[in-house]
């Protein structure tokens, strides 16, 4: 039996709590318990989206920032940063006050990625780094990203996978699901870390992830396996 909801507004709800709650510590979390591997993941996820110059880009669940603060120190574009908790957004804002003198053409907004609000072919790129797997409703998520894409706009999506490798999938597993837990719990809010396991194990698996892509009009599906296939990217272009 699942601990936590991994479907519809409920989660939506614990979700944006669970993030208000932790985003003090997010960041530090982040870069300790993944030994800095998150921001090899966010380059590659950069990488794979060949950015051009004077593009738009929305991040959806931007959380405190770290994909648009990395896209914009490469590039000169346009970029929003949008996420359902207020409270990550107030960390990505203070992050944005320190650096604003060298990025500019970034702005951050509140928002719920399954009701964006803005009008229709509106960005060149949508990346969402570690947030598809937190939404309530990916159908509804994926029409959005579509609706607001260009014509021939890409979407790039960064999440947890399960490895296909045993060996490594058992020392990975008993690392997230033992160590991790325990090791957040002293300086963050226990359940979140529990969470986080429990709703990896609940994403669909990559075939699944890439027939939403489909099946919501995305074409050139691609996917990309990292860190033999802890994360993976998906990729598809706005038919
Ligand atoms: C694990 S964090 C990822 C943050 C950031 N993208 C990164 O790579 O560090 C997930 C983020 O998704 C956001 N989120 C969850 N559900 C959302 C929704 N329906 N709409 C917008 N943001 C959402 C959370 O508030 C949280 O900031």
């Amino acid at each position: 039996m699942p601990e936590f909801i991994h479907t519809g507004k409920d989660k939506k709800k614990f979700v944006e709590k669970m993030f208000d709650d932790i985003s003090p510590h997010y960041d530090i979390l982040n870069r300790v318990l993944s030994f800095g591997i998150d921001k090899y993941w966010r380059n590659k996820l950069i990488q794979s989206m060949n950015i051009i110059n004077d593009q738009s880009i929305l991040d959806v669940a931007t959380g405190t920032g770290d994909v648009i603060f990395a896209i914009n120190k490469k590039y000169n574009v346009e970029s929003t940063g949008l996420d359902i908790s207020k409270k990550m957004l107030n960390i990505a804002n203070m992050k944005l006050e320190k650096i604003k003198n060298k990025q500019r053409n970034i702005a951050f907004i509140h928002g719920d990625a399954e009701k964006l609000p803005m009008e229709d072919n509106l960005y060149d790129h949508i990346c969402i780094s570690f947030g598809f797997r937190n939404l309530g409703d990916y159908n509804i998520a994926l029409k959005e990203f579509h609706r607001v894409l260009k014509p021939g706009g890409k979407l790039s999506i960064l999440e947890f996978s399960k490895s296909k490798s045993k060996f490594f999938n058992k020392i990975f597993q008993f690392y997230f699901n033992k160590i991790l837990p325990r090791v957040a719990s002293l300086i963050s809010r226990a359940d979140a870390y529990r969470y986080l396991p429990e709703s990896v194990k609940y994403f669909p698996d990559q075939s699944k992830i890439s027939n939403f892509l489909d099946s919501n009009n995305f074409i050139d599906i691609k996917i990309q396996p990292l860190t033999f296939g802890v994360a993976t990217i998906y990729k598809g272009i706005k038919n």
